[in-house]
């Protein structure tokens, strides 16, 4: 039986360009696991969205002088063309600002207010005196009360990872006005987060097979017990509340409703398709798998604060599991948009092919560590590893049976045991990356195929196809197909990771369809082949 897989990618924000390192942090990760998941048969939903609330977008909007939804068009537009020149296999990328996603919203938190997990507090938050306004999340800045980073934000610190309330900073400051901000009475709905403390830790119990660092994260939340949240802001920029009790200036907060784009994108897409209840069999459907691909700073998002509020609403399959990623590092520090700090997203495109960025990220994601990415280790990699490796096996194998097979693939030659020994082992390969990759292990995936593509050209140094197809033609044949054969397979190992080359590769094997090694069909045509990479030189103008 199928599983029903969702794959759910964490929702950029459309407020500035996107960097590689969260190119490797969630989008590459997630679609390396859905395309092998839809090559083992899975019924693959992977859904995502520009996250387009909230003050990282009118921060930049009021910077620029422009309304937020400029700001929304122009990085959605950009995140777009960049998913489709790297391959990233989206069943739905959509937005947060479509009435979809207001509706699925509203509804959440209708119920959830009528179930009680909702409800209205005054509280004191910080106000501009110049500008005459709230401040609310990233208006502010100031040193963060439990590490001490200079420049932490209204609602969360870069630095520690931790979520904050603006009113917790020490010596705020506003980002429009730069004056000290005053406290100021304002009335919002709160989310009772504290009222799930106890059904999340029992939950976050059952967990398997998570990443130690994320459900260790998460339940140090659950030990010290959660607080409740404002989930309204002083905003006119947000999904509209559905209900008027707070009066006019106050939207959701982003938070609370970027989450619920999972649900939303995949009530989006069932309707698309025309079955509009195609949603619940991923939602409603204990058989299902939720997978969340996310950066290690959205781990209390996922693995509390939206649980809870699946649990509130009722009914719908929670996370099976959170594989976030650590950080990429450049130079020793954290990659970050808002601070210009690392590659970006199309710097990365002008210099290097889209199959050679998504090997040399894949082969270094930050699955258990924070992990040093530079350009100069990016062309390592794709020289020294998959052009040496991949590349050239293809090649070498390609050259040599297309000159001396006749033109076409022959029959299923006599093999000799070394023969069915290199084919053992891409299988081997194949089967080992599988379990890889079901664990979300997608660096060690990479590994095993690799070294499935080693294996094989230690076959080839070994029986020397090119000085048998004079001395003995029959066991020159036999290697060569041999060793087609086995480049067919490690193929399929790394179609998740490498779908442009992977495709170049169709004319003579088809298209991968399966997590299994492909027969070669005798007759099979065997073209000259062209280069699958090409090397990179960092010297060259680009
Ligand atoms: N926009 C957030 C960020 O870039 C991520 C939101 S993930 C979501 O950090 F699921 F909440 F949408
Ligand atoms: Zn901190």
């Amino acid at each position: 039986m199928p599983t029903p897989v969702l794959v759910a990618v964490a929702w950029p924000y459309a407020s500035g360009s996107r960097h590689i390192g969260h190119l490797a942090g969630a989008y590459l990760p997630a679609d390396i696991y859905a395309r092998y998941q839809r090559l083992v048969g899975n019924e693959v939903l992977m859904v995502s969205g520009s996250d387009v609330h909230g003050t990282p977008i009118t921060v930049r909007a009021d910077a620029e002088g422009v309304e937020p939804s400029a700001i929304v068009d122009r990085y959605h537009r950009e995140f777009c063309r960049q998913w489709e020149a790297i391959g990233i296999s989206w069943d739905l990328y959509t937005t947060t600002g479509t009435d979809n996603h207001a509706a699925v919203t509203q509804d959440m938190f209708l119920r959830q207010l009528e179930g009680g997990h909702i409800d209205r507090r005054t509280s004191e938050q910080l106000y501009d005196p110049e500008s005459n306004r709230f401040l609310p999340d990233r208006y502010i800045e100031g040193t963060c009360p439990h590490c001490r980073y200079p420049e932490a934000r209204g609602d969360q610190c870069d630095d520690c990872g931790r979520t904050l309330d603006a009113m917790e900073l020490i010596e705020p400051r506003s980002r429009i006005s730069g004056a000290a901000p005053v406290p100021r009475l304002t009335e919002h709905f709160y989310f009772r987060y504290s009222d799930f403390t106890g059904e999340l830790a029992r939950w976050l119990d059952t967990r398997r097979g998570w990443r130690p660092h994320v459900v260790n994260f998460a339940r140090s939340w659950t030990k010290e017990g959660l607080i409740d949240r404002a989930i309204t802001r002083d905003l006119d920029w947000g999904v509209e509340l559905p209900v008027d009790d707070l009066g006019p200036g106050k939207r959701i907060y982003v938070w609370y409703d970027a989450v619920i784009g999972y649900l939303s994108a995949a009530k989006q897409w069932a309707a698309d398709r025309g079955e509009p209840d195609r949603w619940k069999h991923w939602w409603h459907n204990d058989e299902a798998r939720h997978v969340y691909f996310i950066g290690k700073d959205n781990i209390p998002f996922h693995c509390l604060f939206w649980p809870a509020q699946l649990m509130a609403y009722g009914g719908l399959h929670l996370p099976d599991d959170v594989p976030a990623n650590q950080y990429v590092t450049f130079r020793g520090g954290k990659a970050s948009a808002s601070r210009g700090v690392g590659m970006t997203i199309d710097d990365a495109l002008a210099a290097f092919e889209p199959d050679s960025l998504r090997y040399a990220l894949a082969a270094a994601l930050p699955e258990h560590a924070d992990t040093e990415i530079s350009t100069e280790e990016i062309a390592r990699r794709v020289n020294d590893e998959l052009v040496a490796t991949w590349g050239n096996l293809v090649n070498r194998v390609l050259t040599l049976a297309h000159r001396n097979l006749g033109g076409t693939v022959p029959e299923a030659p006599d093999r000799a045991p070394e023969d069915r020994a290199v084919l053992a082992e891409v299988d081997g390969a194949l089967a080992a990356a599988a379990g890889q990759l079901d664990q979300v292990e997608l660096r060690a995936g990479l590994r095993s195929a690799m070294d499935a593509a080693g294996r094989v050209n230690a076959y080839l140094n070994a029986t020397e196809p090119w000085k048998l197809v004079r001395s003995d033609p029959r066991r020159g044949a036999a290697v060569l197909v041999t060793a087609v054969e086995a480049v067919a397979g490690v193929r399929v190992g790394l179609a998740p990771y490498l779908p442009f080359s992977t495709a170049a590769l169709d004319g003579l094997f088809g298209e991968v369809r399966a997590w299994a090694r492909p027969e070669v069909p005798a007759g099979a045509a065997l073209a000259k082949p062209s280069p699958l990479f090409g090397k990179v030189d960092l010297s060259a103008p680009a």
